[in-house]
């Protein structure tokens, strides 16, 4: 009989459902009425003396367990359906976690702000939408100014004074009027022209324009910070200032880097020259200085201009600038980066 009790044991211990129904069953064969349970408490007056005991033990064994499993399959039910009421699957795997990434404009831009800020740069930014006096009269570009035209320019609406800015040399000039020199800073921000869309030209792009304005502040400082510049970004030391013309500047200059002629690669975006032409540069026209309210007798600086677009495209080998305002993710995706 004990073996019996010891055996129902083991089924119990053994059995699982799912549904209500099937755990009432499992119920009613032992804990019901007229169930095992009864039928075994009934048998106790038949056992011997000397099995009594274990008989008890045994019996009580079986009641707990077949309790117990009645309790448990009940609650886990439950959860179930609590669960699948919420919706959601509690045991399906988590989602990967996709990391984003800087856009490359974004990284080449605060590359280039570490760059400087390591030599007391600071960075000032600017509205995009200017008015004529910050974009070009300022700069000495007064109004029929031939040069106006190195520069084809969006207004807004019908108002020739409101425009979208073409460089970032606006900022500087907000920034001369509003700071006392020396002054050391750079002015990163979106540029628009009103150029036709292309592989290598966009209506929008990004520059960075940097300038250095102090007692005494001379060509070979230019040179100085130029070269630590290109050094510090390419790891590329050897430049180049080819005579160049800007209104705002005078001395003007174009900076180009040498970038070897290694690869096939280098021989291409240099065609063939190992040349790459990144920047303008030149000493601040003392006009320009005078219309911002810094006395040119006292003071001298100098300035210069990088597109970044074109730097990110050389950096990753990008063929078209379109690709940097599309924002298609698998474009965007390939660039991870600390900066
Ligand atoms: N503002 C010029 C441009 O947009 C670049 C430049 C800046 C040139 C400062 C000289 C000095 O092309």
């Amino acid at each position: 009989m004990i073996d019996t009790l010891k055996q129902h044991i083991t089924e119990v211990e053994k059995f699982s459902a799912d549904n209500l129904e099937d755990i009432e069953t499992f119920r009613i064969k032992y804990l019901g009425k007229k169930g095992l349970l009864t039928h075994f408490f009934s048998e106790f007056k038949n056992v011997s003396n000397d099995q009594k005991k274990e008989f008890g033990q045994t019996i009580n064994l079986l009641k707990t367990s077949a309790t117990d499993k009645v309790n448990s399959l009940k609650a886990a039910l439950e959860d179930n359906t609590k669960q699948k009421a919420s919706g959601r699957d509690l045991t399906r795997p988590g989602e990967p976690l996709e990391l984003g990434a800087r856009h490359p404009i974004s990284v080449v831009k605060n590359q280039i702000i570490e760059i400087f800020s390591r030599i007391g740069f600071n960075v000032s930014e600017g509205p995009e939408i200017e008015d004529d006096w910050h974009n070009f009269t300022a700069l000495n570009l007064p109004e029929y100014h031939p040069a106006r035209d190195m520069q084809d320019t969006f207004f807004i609406q019908t108002d020739p004074d409101i425009l979208l800015r073409t460089h970032t040399s606006s900022v500087q000039v907000r920034y001369m009027e509003n700071n006392k020199p020396p002054i050391r800073t750079i002015s990163p921000g979106r540029v628009y022209r009103n150029e036709a869309i292309s592989a290598r030209s966009h209506c929008f792009f990004h520059q960075v324009e940097g300038l250095y304005i102090d007692k005494d502040v001379s060509f070979a400082d230019l040179k100085q910070t130029l070269q630590f510049f290109t050094t510090e970004l390419f790891g590329k030391s050897k430049i180049r200032l080819r005579p160049s013309y800007f209104p705002f500047t005078e001395p003007s200059a174009e900076v180009d880097v040498y970038w070897g002629l290694e690869t096939e690669t280098d021989y291409r975006i240099t065609k063939g020259t190992g040349w790459l032409e990144i920047m303008g540069c030149g000493m601040v026209d003392p006009n320009v200085l005078e219309n911002c309210g810094i006395d040119s007798e006292e003071y001298s600086g100098f300035a210069f201009g990088m597109g970044i677009d074109r730097i990110a495209m050389l950096q990753h080998q990008i063929s078209d600038i379109r690709l940097l305002s599309e924002n298609d993710v698998r474009f965007l995706a390939q660039f991870k980066s600390s900066f």
